[in-house]
């Protein structure tokens, strides 16, 4: 096995993109190149992730489609879809490419379109997302995402004693840290009153609470060792760790333990050789603030019940002891599903290369990317990478 390099890294602003699918990926995935100072002609294969192209936009069967407007010809090229862990499980397929010799060189990433440019509002997006939940027992229920997250979320209140100030913490501060990012769907600041006084979507969450519907491509370079030494800056991925859990919910044996969540963590931490305590940063799938907090108990930042405390006391934001979502996280940033992953693995590259700017985390060694699929987390990819 060889070690997998990530050497370049590209995505657009996340927001309102009234393009082709294929022309917004090339938007990001020739940036990536570019980054990487990679050829087109040097590139193997193209693992893409895309999860909603064929409802939305009558667009299915779209990797040879952006292959060909990104001009790669004819490498190999294939699609990914695992819901909102879409272009990650894509990126876990480059890097297992690459560890195991099949190819050297690999652009992988996403696109998607959710805003109302697709010509579908806010119910009716809300519908086909739910696609993604179970068809025979969830679906027929009305269930929706934001109230999935918002059951959990009130059992965690329940449980744990957590508050909606503690929630609208996360919401805070994720906010400010996207006022750091010029690629963030929302480069604005909130307060606790503003998320508290924000419309209600579903208790306990209101608007500030949730991420927006947003457009976007993200992608990244993958290379093998032979090729990662010639690189300035490669950043080096040491752990790849992938969970599936049940589905419904209700077939889940602790919904709040997210325990798909926990398996994909535990085998990144086991690959890499390290342990939650020495991660510097993370990026963690947020689609809702109570989803952060579940992430942060499951990854072992913090014990369980603590992910609201912990958040309301600063410890997870720049300057913290972890901070979490220094890019500002779906909240801010936005949650384009396919593009959301490779979106955390751009994020994750920069910090390491110390090229975040007013968001830098300090002297970062190791981050984390936390990305989950499904209603409540049907499926999980965590990566670790670490400079070189
Ligand atoms: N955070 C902050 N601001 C938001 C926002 C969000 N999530 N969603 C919308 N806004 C802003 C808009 O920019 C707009 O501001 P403006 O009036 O200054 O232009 C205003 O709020 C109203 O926007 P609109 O698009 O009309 O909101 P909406 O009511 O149609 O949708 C939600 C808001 C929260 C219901 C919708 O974004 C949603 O369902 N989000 C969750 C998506 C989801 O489930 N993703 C999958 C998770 S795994």
């Amino acid at each position: 096995m060889t070690r997998a390099s990530v050497v370049g890294v590209g995505m657009t602003k996340f927001g309102t993109h009234d393009i082709t699918l294929a022309e917004l990926f090339a938007e990001a995935a020739l940036p990536a190149l570019d980054d990487a100072g990679v050829g087109r002609g040097d590139v193997d294969a193209l693992y893409f992730g895309n999860t909603l192209g064929g409802m939305t936009e009558n667009d299915t069967h779209l990797a040879p489609k952006v292959a060909t407007h990104t001009g790669f010809g004819r490498i190999p090229a294939q699609r990914f879809e695992d819901a909102c862990a879409t272009s990650t499980n894509a990126f876990k397929h480059a890097v297992q490419a690459v560890e195991n010799g099949i190819h050297d060189v690999v652009l992988v990433g996403g696109v998607e379109k959710c805003t109302p440019v697709t010509g579908i509002d806010t119910p009716e997006m809300t519908r086909i997302f739910v696609s993604a939940a179970d068809r025979q027992y969830e679906q027929p229920t009305g269930i929706t995402f934001p109230g999935v997250f918002a059951l959990m979320t009130k059992r965690h209140m329940e449980q744990y004693g957590t508050t909606e100030e503690q929630l609208a913490e996360i919401a805070v501060k994720n906010h400010a840290h996207g006022t750091h990012n010029p690629r963030a769907h929302f480069g604005k600041d909130t307060s606790i009153e503003a998320v508290l006084d924000s419309p209600l979507v579903v208790d306990p969450f209101h608007l500030m609470d949730c991420c927006p519907f947003s457009d976007g491509g993200s992608a990244a370079v993958v290379v093998s060792d032979e090729y990662a030494d010639s690189f300035d800056a490669p950043v080096d991925v040491t752990g790849l760790g992938h969970g599936t859990d049940l589905v419904p919910v209700s077939d889940k044996a602790d919904p709040l333990a997210t325990q798909a969540a926990r398996d994909a963590a535990e085998r990144a931490y086991d690959q890499a050789g390290i342990t939650a305590g020495e991660v510097d940063f993370c990026e963690v799938h947020d689609c809702f603030t109570g989803a952060e907090v579940l992430a942060t108990e499951a990854l072992g930042f913090v014990e369980d019940g603590e992910g609201g405390p912990a958040a309301a006391a600063g410890r997870t934001a720049l300057g913290g002891d972890i901070p979490v979502n220094p890019s500002g996280g779906l909240k801010a940033k936005g949650h384009p599903i396919g593009a959301t992953g490779t979106a955390q693995i751009v994020e994750l590259t920069e910090q390491l290369r110390d090229e975040a700017g007013d968001r830098q985390v300090e002297s970062p060694s190791v981050g984390l990317a936390h990305n989950l699929g499904g209603d409540t987390g049907s499926a999980f990819v965590t990566t670790m990478e670490e400079r070189a």
